[in-house]
């Protein structure tokens, strides 16, 4: 159910029946309960080309616009704002249509191959909060773009190439021939590649058997290759150890690191050279880019080869885009890093481009995201000033969730409690960043995202948690229910109304990979359900069997979305708490 759709196509046969087949037609949501919930807006600009009073349109848009089943009243107001008021019949009947489908009425896309590049972390050292959001947000979008019916190939393009892997394998060799198991020697990546690069920096010799390293590696050096693929797979046993906690998707068949790409890098500066898209410049091989020149009108210098012939991370960049565009043949390549990045994923895409890489249909969407920041503001540290790891943050978060939840009277066992502790310290997390706009900064604060009030996890899956003990208290399973939506009270009206914007909302989020457009549309959900809750009894002896039956459809319907709608986030539901 896609009222927003509907509506467009109503009134686009509206206004092709006057004859009007190129206008657009724009629908939004009122924004207040007298104006109805939709307006029509078109009719300002359709008077400019017309050479017509704007309300003259619109009444001659009411004339012809079809919409009986639907809305109970359509009024014309100010310039010339069709608003639409939805019938409470026509609400009771979506709503009911949407309790009786498993995927609360929301249909599939037009499937789309996907690429999600997410999470991807760098392996030679600990995945800190920086992967956090990434990880998070990259993970709510490939869940929904599944759910909507696309095939989403997901790419862990794990930072697992390049010259730091010389001097850390250089230092691992070392602690292998002191007899160190390698699983001892990386338990912490933080430590070893401090040490390492203390070595590096200090120990005679060392810095050039690290060189030494990056060569063999680079040639295939069958002993090398085996250090590396070591250092690796401990590396990668840490970043699960975090998906895990986290409850994302990510497995190791989604990997598609650096150095996947590796014989790849040749043939790409190759074909830019051929291409005439990059020049030598101080032997090293260039794109110019004239579309991102300074102020001074100098172009923005675009390195894919370095002088002494080494690849960087736009060569790989640039191979990515080819595997992804031409051999997977996605339509749409997602790629979620910070904002920091934004420049360099312009000017791949542009060089890429022109390179051919990519087909002018199939998109290259980079989508950024601010940084976490500490309660003073600046970049998300530890007490002490270091960066924050990821798994000490998660363990953090159930702890307090647990202290939070041994002072309220649950009615829980001890083991209850730790599995809902769990739910709620790292749902809390996700849900904290998942509902920020992610392209802003956003401040890390556990008060508040541990709290049972406002916009929170804690919140959303205790009104979900409240429905299911309704249920209880009514002794009827929601599966069970049998009855007949009827709509007869406001708050009814609105929580109706509420319940069919998920699609909308949902391909909102799909199309720009905003995830916090559906936190929103759970906590409105939530609150309206609440207003509900209070003006509609349910449970109360002298509320007539029908009614009763009906207002417990509602409620199962808002916990169905609930539940899905969290779940597309990767927030795990509890039935008590
Ligand atoms: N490893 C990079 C980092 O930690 C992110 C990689 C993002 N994806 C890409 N195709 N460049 O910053």
């Amino acid at each position: 159910m896609n009222i927003h759709a509907l509506l467009i196509s109503r009134f686009s046969q509206a206004l092709a029946d006057m004859g009007i087949t190129d206008a657009p037609v724009p629908i939004a949501r009122s924004g207040r309960p007298e104006f109805g919930e939709y307006q029509f807006n078109g009719a300002m600009a359709l008077a400019k080309q017309l050479k017509q009073k704007p309300r003259d349109i619109a009444a001659q848009v009411l004339e012809h616009v079809k919409l009986d089943d639907i809305a109970s009243k359509l009024d014309i107001a100010g310039p010339g704002f069709i608003n639409i008021h939805l019938a409470d019949e026509w609400l009771a009947s979506a709503c009911q249509q949407a309790l009786q489908d498993t995927r609360a009425g929301v249909a599939q896309q037009t499937p789309q191959t996907v690429v999600v590049d997410y999470s991807s972390p760098n392996l030679a050292k600990e995945m800190h909060v920086g992967h956090l959001r990434t990880t998070i947000i990259g993970d709510a979008v490939v869940k929904l773009l599944e759910f909507l019916g696309h095939k989403v190939i997901r790419q862990n393009h794990m930072g697992d190439w390049g010259t730091q892997f010389g001097m850390l394998l250089a230092h691992l060799s070392d602690k292998l021939n002191k007899n160190q198991v390698a699983e001892t020697a990386l338990s912490d990546l933080e430590d070893f590649y401090r040490e390492a690069k203390i070595r590096f920096d200090e120990e005679d010799g060392f810095a050039d058997r690290a060189r030494e390293y990056v060569v063999r590696l680079q040639s295939g050096d069958q002993q090398c290759a085996e250090l590396w693929h070591l250092f690796i797979d401990v590396s990668i046993s840490h970043s699960e150890e975090v998906y895990k906690k986290l409850n994302v998707s990510l497995t190791r068949a989604d990997i598609m690191g650096e150095s996947a790409y590796n014989n790849d890098l040749a043939p790409v500066v190759a074909e830019l050279k051929e291409k005439g898209i990059v020049v030598e410049d101080q032997g090293a091989q260039v794109a110019f880019i004239p579309e991102l020149a300074d102020k001074e009108g100098n172009p923005a210098v675009y390195i894919v080869q370095k002088s002494g012939g080494g690849y960087l991370y736009a060569t790989t960049d640039l191979a990515a885009m080819r595997y992804r565009s031409g051999t997977l043949n996605a339509d749409r390549t997602l790629i979620l890093t910070d904002a920091r990045q934004a420049l360099h994923f312009k000017q791949t895409e542009i060089v890429g481009r022109k390179a051919g890489f990519m087909k002018a249909e199939q998109t290259y969407e980079h989508c950024p995201f601010g940084m976490m920041l500490g309660s003073d503001g600046k970049p998300f540290k530890t007490r002490s000033g270091g960066t924050v790891k990821l798994v000490e943050l998660l363990d953090e978060a159930v702890e307090r969730a647990a202290r939070l939840l041994a002072a309220r009277d649950t009615g829980l066992d001890a083991d209850e409690l730790k599995e809902v502790a769990r739910k709620v310290g790292i749902g809390a997390v996700k849900y904290a960043d998942l509902s920020k706009n992610r392209t802003t900064d956003y401040v890390f604060n556990w008060d508040t995202m541990l709290s049972f009030e406002g916009n929170t996890a804690p919140y959303l899956q205790y009104a979900y948690t409240r429905i299911q003990s309704l249920f209880r208290k009514a002794e009827v399973a929601p599966t069970a229910l049998q009855a007949n939506i009827s709509i007869e009270h406001e708050q009814e009206h609105a929580l109706a109304v509420q319940l069919l914007q998920l699609e909308e909302q949902l391909n909102v989020v799909a199309r720009d990979a905003t995830p916090h457009v559906l936190c929103s549309y759970l906590y409105d959900l939530a609150s309206h359900f609440m207003s509900f809750y209070e003006a509609c009894p349910i449970l109360k002896s002298d509320v007539p069997a029908a009614t009763r039956a009906s207002r417990l459809a509602l409620a199962a319907l808002v916990a169905r979305e609930l539940k899905l709608g969290l779940e597309l986030l990767g927030i795990e539901t509890l039935d008590k708490m």
